[in-house]
């Protein structure tokens, strides 16, 4: 494989990490897309919401005639069913662990208390359940849930534990909605096989683990069959390292109208989008009639240094899925101008700078420690972080519990996680929640997973006026 530059080679390479990267296939379409069902839910005596979630083992048929052991969420063997929710409601996801280890589940892209966060200080034993109570109170956006247990991300990810979490709004927006027709979920992450149809855990390169085949939604070469003349994609990277840069048809206009944090201004017409791990877009896409479309991920550059756009994947195109028209198209509603009136962050309201140095499996030179804080923030407070990768190896910085738009050229989009390409600086407001705890921390890690398990991570605490922050955390809470 390729070596990297003498003086690169701390941290994560010093193992001596190959960069190479299985290249991914792009076989024709074979089955129809599956659709993650949405979570069932019920009401309890206080007019909650209610949800209940099992992680568990199970066993799914990815490749014909291989049964892969697997993990999953709500009785699916790979993935997760998808939670909805309105804005103003009342929730109480409820997560039981029947894994042989202990797990906990992360509610990415959500404002939330700390407790709830589901973060490494939430563990769930085996054979027990856990609550996340909270009144969901932020815009319309595509989130989603995953494990995050301390050092073990990657692997719980990777055996299949992941969901979407929607969110929508009071504000009606006349976006394409029906959940599975015209609003399609599309949950983009890779795996390689081991001979006897095992997920290839033993392969690992600098950015972790890489697949040689897509699954959308668990997927493998899946096409859709659209039925009206536009459709709404809520794309995912829930991939552990991959990046994919997401064109449909090799550069055919889209709309763009959504990012992590919620919906653009006004929509946006793109001819790619670049999701590194853990980041979401939404599309609208024109449907043709009689004319099917794939959408591919394209080479991309998020890496090009000394060779590294191969370790994260950049080198490839392949495709993801076929868009197939069916006989007859009902018609959708054009792309509106207006979708969402929030207001933007303004720069000028900034009360604090603060600056993220990443490099090898560090963030300002050190690395994870569950007891130490590192950053102490006030409640809804507005700020400027400065991220700067320096470092030969593409990185993003996922902060939970915020919500952030870049500054830069264009027009602004609400982030929960950004991408920093080697040698580069993104700046970026960000707007943590308004809840306050003083001994519970929240996350700041890059969310290639491998990164995150190797301490690429640190915490903040979120505290009131007057109120005086831990200066040592326990290693995990109860209640
Ligand atoms: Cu999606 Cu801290 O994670
Ligand atoms: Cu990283």
């Amino acid at each position: 494989g390729a070596t990297l530059a003498a003086g690169a080679a701390t941290g994560l390479l010093a193992a001596g990490c190959s960069l190479d990267a299985p290249l991914v296939r792009s076989p024709a379409p074979a089955r129809p897309l599956a659709i993650p069902p949405l979570a069932p839910s019920t009401r309890d005596a206080a007019g909650r919401r209610v949800v209940e979630l099992v992680a568990a083992p199970g066993v799914a048929a990815f490749l014909p005639g291989v049964a892969t052991p697997t993990w999953g969420y709500g009785g699916l063997p790979f993935g997760g069913p998808t939670l909805r929710a309105r804005r103003g409601e009342d929730v109480v996801l409820r997560v039981t662990n029947r894994l042989p280890e202990t797990t906990t589940t992360h509610w990415h892209g959500a404002t939330l208390p700390a407790r709830c966060d589901g973060g490494p200080h939430q563990p769930i034993a085996p054979g027990a359940t856990w609550d996340a109570a909270w009144r969901i109170d932020q815009p319309a956006a595509t989130l989603w849930y995953h494990p995050h247990p301390h050092g073990a991300t990657e692997r719980h990810v990777h055996r299949g534990l992941a969901g979407l979490f929607l969110v929508d709004d009071d504000v009606p927006v006349a976006l394409p909605d029906r959940y599975g027709v015209d609003d399609v979920p599309l949950v983009l992450t890779d795996r390689s096989f081991t001979p006897d149809g095992r997920f290839d855990e033993a392969h690992r390169n600098a950015v972790g683990l890489l697949g040689d085949t897509v699954l959308v939604n668990g997927t493998v070469a899946p096409w859709f069959t659209a039925t009206t003349t536009r459709v709404r994609l809520r794309v995912l990277n829930a991939s552990p390292a991959r990046s994919y840069r997401l064109a449909v048809d090799d550069g055919a206009p889209v709309a763009l109208v959504g990012t992590d944090g919620g919906l653009l201004p006004a929509p946006r017409t793109v001819t790619d989008v670049v999701l590194t791990p853990g980041e979401r877009a939404e599309v609208v896409v024109d449907v043709t009639p009689g004319r099917p479309r794939r959408l591919r991920s394209l080479p991309h550059d998020l890496g090009a240094v000394n060779g590294v756009a191969r370790a994260a994947g950049g080198d490839d195109a392949f495709d993801l899925l076929e868009l197939r028209p069916a006989a007859r198209l009902d018609p959708s509603p054009p792309v509106p101008a207006v979708l969402s009136r929030e207001v933007p962050l303004d720069e000028r309201a900034v009360s604090r700078t603060r600056g993220f140095v990443l490099r090898g499996d560090r963030i300002n030179g050190r690395a994870m420690d569950l007891t130490r804080v590192d950053e102490v923030v006030p409640a809804a407070a507005l700020e400027l972080w400065e991220i700067t990768n320096r470092h030969t190896l593409p990185h993003n910085l996922h902060v939970h519990d915020a919500r952030m738009q870049v500054l830069g050229p264009g027009p602004r989009a609400w982030k929960d996680t950004v991408a920093v390409a080697p040698g580069t600086t993104v700046r970026t407001l960000v707007r943590v929640g308004p809840y306050t705890d003083p001994a519970r921390p929240y996350m700041i890690h890059c969310h290639l997973l491998r990164h995150e398990d190797a301490g690429m991570m640190l915490q903040y605490l979120v505290v009131g006026p007057g109120q005086a922050p831990a200066t040592v955390l326990g290693g995990h809470d109860h209640g």
